[in-house]
């Protein structure tokens, strides 16, 4: 390992949709045994935005609680990595900007590539950081996964938003060099432009994480990283929580490791608890995995935690992380939490409206049904113009 560790996670919030429809609803109607998504795949529930919300209002929810305990006079840039893009050409980090009331003195970019989008946003903002400590950079990771309907994918949805402060001198966790990345020219998992759903090919999808795994951990071990028994624990990219597992079973054995289920569960139970009950949100998931490990594990000061960032298509970086002694006291595991338990549970039909609700393309006026009770909801559409504003 070379370079400086000093730089990192300084503050970490979430948010996610006003609606939740459990898996237990969803086998009920579709016929499937509901032990195939709580055991087989280790999904509980996922987050269903309301007609009002979308990546832009939750990702203004996430950022608000950083804005009022930090201010914004040292948040120079903001990257916003999504893949449910609400704009082809202007960044979705824009209008939080404006609802957030930054100031006019800032960069803001949008940045893709799939479900690995927000951590190149991560490794960009350290970058900057390092090049003025001063300067602070807000990461925000903003998706909605939505297949189609009646498709085995349809058990693998949800939504989250996770916005970071990433500073010199963080007060969570430091970002270690090096850094192990790989990339595969893989269709394993697409979304054309003239559609809202996404394609997948699902066995397909899982053994290209799988090779991704390999390849980002050969890349990290040949650029001089920790040896795998020095993480405590590993936060994975989780489509599905039971993903985590079988891409760290099969990186032991990768490495030629024993396959210990119990140790397996150790380094990634605690990492999967946000991910089970909101399903996935692509460039949030691996951070809601950080998130829940850091709010629920016991001290976890000093230890290194490995990170397996995955985007379909595909690209993935494997890279460690040292937990800030003291991080305890910064972190907010009351409001998520809440944000999770003040969801509103929905029947099947009310989901399949809202999944197969899409807005006007006419460009006329029209007002968006008031639903959600988040901070933020977007309000109407003009002229083809998103309007936002705070509830
Ligand atoms: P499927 O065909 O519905 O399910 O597809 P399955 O038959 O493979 O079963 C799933 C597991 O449940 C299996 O366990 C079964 O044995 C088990 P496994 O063999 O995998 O250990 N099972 C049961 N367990 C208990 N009780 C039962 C029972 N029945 C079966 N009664 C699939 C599952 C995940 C493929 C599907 O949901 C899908 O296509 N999802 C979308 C794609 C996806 O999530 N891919 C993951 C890797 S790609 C990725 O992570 C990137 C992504 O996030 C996008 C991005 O990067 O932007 C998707």
């Amino acid at each position: 390992m070379s370079g400086d560790f000093t730089i990192g996670i300084h503050d970490l919030s979430f948010a996610t949709t006003q609606f939740v429809l459990t898996h237990a609803t969803l086998a009920a109607y579709n016929g499937t045994p509901v032990g195939k998504y709580h055991a087989g795949i280790g999904q509980r529930s996922m987050s269903v935005p309301a007609a009002d919300e979308d990546v832009v209002t939750m990702a203004a929810a996430a950022v608000a609680p950083i804005v009022s305990r930090h201010g914004s006079d040292l948040i120079r840039t903001i990257v916003f990595a999504t893949e449910t893009s609400i704009d082809q050409a202007r960044a979705a980090g824009i209008p939080v900007h404006s609802l957030l009331g930054l100031p006019s003195a800032t960069r803001i970019v949008e940045l893709k590539q799939a479900c690995y989008g927000a951590t190149a946003a991560l490794q960009f903002a350290i970058g900057l950081v390092r090049r003025d400590r001063s300067q602070q950079v807000l990461v925000i990771a903003s998706d909605v996964s939505k297949y189609d309907l009646d498709t085995p994918g349809e058990a693998t949805q949800g939504a989250a938003a996770v916005a970071m402060l990433v500073s010199a001198d963080p007060a969570l966790v430091r970002i270690e060099d090096p850094s192990g990345v790989f990339t595969a020219d893989i269709m394993d998992f697409w979304r054309p432009n003239y559609r809202a759903t996404a394609l997948v090919d699902g066995k397909e999808s899982v053994s290209a994480y799988l090779q991704a795994v390999e390849g980002a951990w050969k890349d990290y071990a040949e650029q001089g990283g920790r040896r795998l028994d020095e993480f405590s624990a590993f936060c994975y990219h989780q489509p599905f929580t039971k993903m985590a597992y079988k891409a760290h079973r099969h990186l032991l054995q990768y490495c030629g490791s024993n396959i210990d289920e119990g140790e397996i569960t150790r380094v990634i139970g605690q990492t999967t608890a946000y991910n089970t009950v909101i399903g996935n949100s692509y460039t949030a998931s691996m951070y809601l995995g950080l998130a829940a490990l850091l709010d629920n594990a016991d001290d976890l000061s000093h230890q290194a935690i490995g990170f397996l960032s995955y985007g379909s298509g595909s690209v993935a970086e494997f890279f460690a992380g040292t937990v800030v002694p003291g991080y305890r006291s910064h972190l907010r595991r009351a409001a998520h939490h809440e944000v999770i338990v003040r969801r509103q549970e929905i029947d099947y039909a009310k989901y399949r409206e809202l999944h197969e609700q899409s807005l006007p393309v006419d460009g006329g006026d029209y007002r968006v049904p008031r639903e959600t009770t988040g901070p933020y909801r977007l309000a109407a559409l003009s002229g083809h113009k998103r309007i936002y504003e705070p509830r």
